[in-house]
């Protein structure tokens, strides 16, 4: 189950997501916002952010402007590891080094076409497991 939430600035793309979603089967838990109307992207942050370290859900999508204030807002939860991506060599990199488990877009910043790509790759990535990087993601827990 992938938990998805956006801000109004990301609620456009967040309907292109979910056609993804459906598209491919996956199953997905939708936490808003539901319209364009002006909402504050730290609710949304952690209504997904929570449903993820509860483990109702395995990973997460938050979709705001920049995607910068969701990721930061996310990443304030113990145990998420959001990351904002705009490129797939990025979305790729950060699933096989540090597990991210949540994944930030800027709606204004990428395209719904390389949106889409992002978050196939970042869906379709697994975490290395590799030592050093376990180590590190240890390390960021404290
Ligand atoms: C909302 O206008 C905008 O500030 C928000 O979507 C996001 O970009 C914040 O980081």
């Amino acid at each position: 189950m992938i938990a998805v939430g956006c801000d109004h600035g990301g609620y456009d793309l967040k309907q292109e997501i979910l056609r993804y979603l459906e598209e491919q089967n996956i199953e997905y838990a939708d936490y808003g916002c539901y319209s364009r109307e002006s909402v504050d992207y730290p609710v949304y942050a952690r209504k997904v952010a929570e449903a993820v370290k509860d483990g109702a859900c395995e990973k997460g999508i938050l979709i705001c402007g920049t995607g910068i204030g969701i990721s930061i807002a996310a990443n304030r939860i113990a145990g998420i590891r959001a990351a904002l991506c705009a490129d797939c060599f990025s979305a790729q990199a950060t699933r096989e080094h540090n597990d991210a488990n949540i994944l930030a877009l800027g709606a204004r910043v990428v395209g719904p076409g390389l949106a889409v790509k992002i978050t196939d790759t970042f869906l379709h990535t697994d975490f290395s497991g590799d030592e050093r990087h376990r180590r590190r993601i240890e390390l960021i827990e404290g």
